[in-house]
């Protein structure tokens, strides 16, 4: 099987079904592997990588040497989320890294089809991140169907911990309904808030992907609180409701 086959591979089983992708900006930084292992072992599929630039956000964390140390201990999907200016001058370091899939800010400006371009040459899914002040519909009207993945912000990007805003949920079935119309059906991702209660919510307005950093890496239990969400998103809060 060649390169482009794998990773064909690799997404239809990544993107399918409800899926928590544990964020490591809120884990342990001296023990990273071990945060893994114990990732790998509670069932996640994919890990979120946040990466930050000091400049679009004010917040800086990491670079594409993380994201290869990663590459070379786990094999799991690696999710990267660049909140980052001139994202496209980076996409091939985070590809040769390792990232599979590289989600970019529409508020960077960048042009969506020369991304298209770079992600098809570099062999990569493109994930389109939109912030909550930023108009959900004119946006993917506009792009949505050049993306891979469209990720619905649900705090202002740059710190971990902060509380799912009002409104995101509505944002969550926008995105979800515009993407059903384009032919690459984009995964629907949510970033921000996501915890016991808001997973459920968000996961039955329409999201696929559910990025937790604080519900799971400060939980006494990381392994515990990974599966607990998971089994949340996996039963739609509907059927809670009516067995209720
Ligand atoms: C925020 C990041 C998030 C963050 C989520 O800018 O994009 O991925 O890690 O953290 P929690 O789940 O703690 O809100
Ligand atoms: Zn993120």
């Amino acid at each position: 099987m060649n390169q482009a086959d794998g990773l064909a591979r690799r997404w239809r089983e990544t993107r399918e079904g409800k899926r928590i992708a544990p964020s490591i900006l809120s884990a342990d930084f001296t023990r990273l592997a071990d945060e893994v292992v114990r990732m790998e072992r509670a069932g996640a599929r994919l890990l979120h990588l946040d990466v930050m630039d000091g400049r679009f956000v004010p917040n800086i964390t990491f670079g594409p040497p993380l994201v290869a140390s990663l590459r070379g201990i786990t094999e799991l999907w690696l999710d990267a989320h660049l909140m980052i200016e001139d994202p496209l001058r980076y996409l091939p370091d985070f590809a040769k890294a390792g990232a599979e899939s590289i989600t970019v800010h529409v508020e960077t400006g960048v042009s969506a089809v020369k991304l298209r371009d770079e992600a098809d040459r570099l062999g990569v899914r493109l994930g389109l991140a939109i912030r909550p002040d930023t108009p959900m519909e004119a946006t993917l009207d506009a792009i949505g169907e050049w993306f891979d993945l469209i990720l619905v912000m649900s705090v202002m990007p740059g710190f971990g911990g902060q509380g799912y805003m009002p409104g995101s949920s509505e944002r969550i079935a926008a995105a979800a309904q515009r993407a059903r119309s384009f032919p690459r059906r984009p995964v629907i991702e949510v970033d921000g808030g996501i915890r016991s209660g808001t997973a459920g919510e968000a996961s039955a307005a329409g999201a696929d992907w559910l990025v937790a950093g604080h519900a799971i890496f400060r939980a006494p239990d990381p392994e515990t609180a990974f599966r607990a969400l998971q089994q949340e998103v996996l039963e739609p809060r509907n059927r809670s409701r009516e067995t209720r």
